[in-house]
């Protein structure tokens, strides 16, 4: 059965004080809420991991980083490896994020690298993909999706599936308010599924979870999180608020 996730993604965003001061704020928001089945993630900065990941011992909140190097260790100037994210109680790897591919030049062929050395190190990983504006009005998005997909996963066993969550964010719906319609995040998932299907059988598509991202607020996550393929969400800017990340989690 997959799980439902809500997952914050605070990019570049809170010091060490605000760090501690919004865990200990979504832990207090959470304590006593019907979660529903759905898991709690934050990603805050790596230098902030260590202090979350002890603020948020014995709640519910579960700690992720926002990317890692494909090397374990070695002459990789200001790099952090999977190991060195284990070693502070991280359990989970945000990979492919759309600024990571457009502004640090990560390619499907060095996504492919992490993953796996995510997997070998067991974390946990969201992996993250979506179309931009152009694909999109040329009608090229679910080539474009299927082909960061494939490139960067189906080297893959189908087992390693049980520790990879998809998310699915249309480049032209991150942090420009524009969000996908609800139809058009369902058809896509849907469209994921089935890819993933064809490839690996239904036994992992059915059980991948598979989470929007792209301008998730308090006033649209119920709607887009009802299609019966979006399995949660990814937030960016609402992940930062207390309030607004509660009500997104609370949205299933
Ligand atoms: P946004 O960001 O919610 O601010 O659009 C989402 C993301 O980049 O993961």
């Amino acid at each position: 059965m997959r799980k439902n996730i809500v997952a914050g993604n605070w990019k570049m965003n809170n010091d060490l004080k605000a760090t501690k001061k919004l865990v200990k704020q979504i832990r207090k928001s959470i304590k006593k809420a019907e979660l529903n089945n759905t898991r709690v993630i934050i990603a805050p900065t790596f230098v902030n991991l260590s202090a979350a990941v002890k603020r948020s011992k014995k709640s519910k909140i579960e700690v992720a980083a926002q990317n890692m190097h494909q090397a374990n260790n070695g002459a990789f100037t200001g790099e952090i490896s999977a190991e060195m994210l284990k070693g502070v109680g991280v359990k989970t790897v945000i990979l492919g994020h759309s600024e990571r591919r457009a502004y640090f030049g990560e390619t499907d062929a060095i996504l492919a690298e992490k993953v796996n050395a995510a997997l070998a190190n067991k974390l946990e990983i969201i992996f993250c993909f979506g179309e931009e504006l152009a694909d999109r009005k040329a009608g090229n998005e679910e080539a474009v999706v299927e082909s960061q997909i494939k490139n960067a996963l189906f080297h893959l066993e189908a087992d390693a599936f049980k520790n990879i969550v998809l998310a699915y964010e249309p480049v032209w719906a991150i942090g420009t308010g524009e969000t996908a319609s609800p139809e058009q995040a369902q058809d896509m998932h849907s469209f994921i599924r089935k890819t993933l299907a064809d490839k690996y059988g239904n036994n992992v598509s059915d059980n991948v979870s598979i989470l929007y991202g792209g301008s998730v607020k308090p006033a649209n996550a119920q709607e887009i999180f009802s299609k019966p393929d979006v399995d949660g969400g990814l937030i960016g800017g609402a992940a930062l608020k207390a309030e607004d990340f509660y009500s997104i989690i609370t949205a299933f």
